[in-house]
């Protein structure tokens, strides 16, 4: 069984999740400001969504399909959301960062830092070639965090999502391991 790492950043831990943190997350990611910008998540986020939704991680890591992270102070204790890499495909040396962060905690650059942890894990040890991220364009938050990051703008996607029963527009970054090695991050 393959251990998946603990990421130390300045400010952070990112680590794996365990059972305890359910009711952080729950508390964290029901934030109607928070889920309405991530299409998986449902409002109003449920008792029990939580649980079932750390449980399933381990088996997705276990598999090489995704890895997900709790972004914690550097007690590792206190949760502050959550990023990971969706759609990993080992093939084509490529994967899907995706992030949120509780909404106490925004603008603090937290999940630029943690975004910066896992590009470079992301790219020395999994040995991923590009990461891509999207967002809706009416979400210029976390389009700010793909540019800091240093990701490049690849594209306007009309009508690329469904949330809450109306479509949104999305757009797509990426940044290369190339282009990584000669960031600043
Ligand atoms: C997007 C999100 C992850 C950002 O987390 P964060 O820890 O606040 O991010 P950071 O502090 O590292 O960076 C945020 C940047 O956005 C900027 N920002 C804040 N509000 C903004 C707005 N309305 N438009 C554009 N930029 C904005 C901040 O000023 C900061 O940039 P700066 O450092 O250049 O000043 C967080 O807001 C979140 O979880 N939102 C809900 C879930 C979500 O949207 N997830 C991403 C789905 S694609």
């Amino acid at each position: 069984m393959k251990e998946q790492p603990i990421l130390t950043t300045e400010r952070l831990i990112l680590r794996p999740y365990s059972l305890s943190d359910a009711k952080e997350l729950q508390r964290l990611i029901g934030d109607r400001d928070v889920s309405e910008t991530l299409l998986l998540v449902p409002y109003p986020y449920l008792d029990g969504m939580a649980e079932e939704w750390i449980d399933k991680q381990s088996l997705e890591y276990q598999e090489g399909k995704s890895v997900q992270f709790a972004v914690t102070g550097r007690n590792g204790e206190f949760l502050m959301g959550t990023i990971g890499l969706n759609n990993i495909f080992q093939e084509y040396q490529r994967a899907e960062l995706g992030y949120w962060i509780g909404k106490p905690y925004w603008s603090n650059g937290y999940c630029t830092e943690a975004a910066g942890a896992v590009l470079k894990w992301g790219f020395e040890a999994l040995e991923l070639n590009r990461i891509s991220a999207t967002h809706m364009t009416s979400n210029p938050r976390s389009g700010r965090v793909m540019q800091k990051i240093g990701m490049k703008h690849e594209g306007h996607m009309r009508q690329y999502a469904r949330k809450s029963g109306r479509f949104e527009d999305g757009e797509i970054y990426a940044i290369l391991k190339s282009e990584y090695n000669h960031s600043p991050i």
